[in-house]
């Protein structure tokens, strides 16, 4: 397992579309188990396998990071079977476009099936955090940021934040 350099906007490989997996075979148990390594030294709940550079729908996730524990959990090949009329608005946050967090509206309940670690077909009824969770990881597989739901004042903004981080990180 290692951790790896997780990309930030606006790298181009974050507006990638990212491949279906044909199989679920031993390469992308090791790539769900770098992904999670990854989150966790960065203390993030969601990432997908592109934002390390892989363009494969993969989404790793754990919930139960701020109860103290660990549950961690993997989605391939991820889709929405259903979305509610009814939306909330949850104040989000990204790896790849660190230190901003802004409200986005979501449909407030999905349904989704998706392959486990294990290439076993499922699906989960969604709601609160992992609802809003799954479609923000979702849309990384589409090339989708959540500052891409915000103005473009908002955008132009968090990502000259991220930038300017980014060059100070370089220089110290
Ligand atoms: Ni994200």
């Amino acid at each position: 397992m290692s951790i790896l350099p997780i990309l930030t906007a606006p790298d181009p490989r974050l507006k990638a579309v990212s491949e279906p997996v044909s199989r679920v075979d031993d390469e992308i148990r090791k790539l769900v188990d770098d992904m999670l390594d990854s989150m966790y030294a960065e203390e993030g709940i969601g990432l997908a396998a592109i934002q390390i550079g892989v363009p494969k729908r993969v989404l790793v996730m754990d919930l139960a990071q701020k109860e103290g524990r660990r549950a961690p959990q993997a989605f391939i090949n991820p889709r929405i079977l259903w979305a509610s009329d009814e939306t909330t608005v949850v104040q989000e946050g990204c790896l790849s476009v660190p230190d901003i967090w802004e409200d986005v509206e979501r449909p407030a309940r999905i349904t989704a099936e998706f392959l486990d670690r294990d290439g076993v077909l499922k699906t989960v009824d969604a709601d609160g955090l992992l609802s809003t969770c799954l479609q923000h990881e979702m849309d990384h597989l589409n090339g989708v940021l959540f500052i891409d739901y915000l103005s473009k004042l908002k955008r132009s903004m968090a990502l000259r934040k991220v930038q300017k981080a980014r060059r100070l990180e370089a220089v110290s």
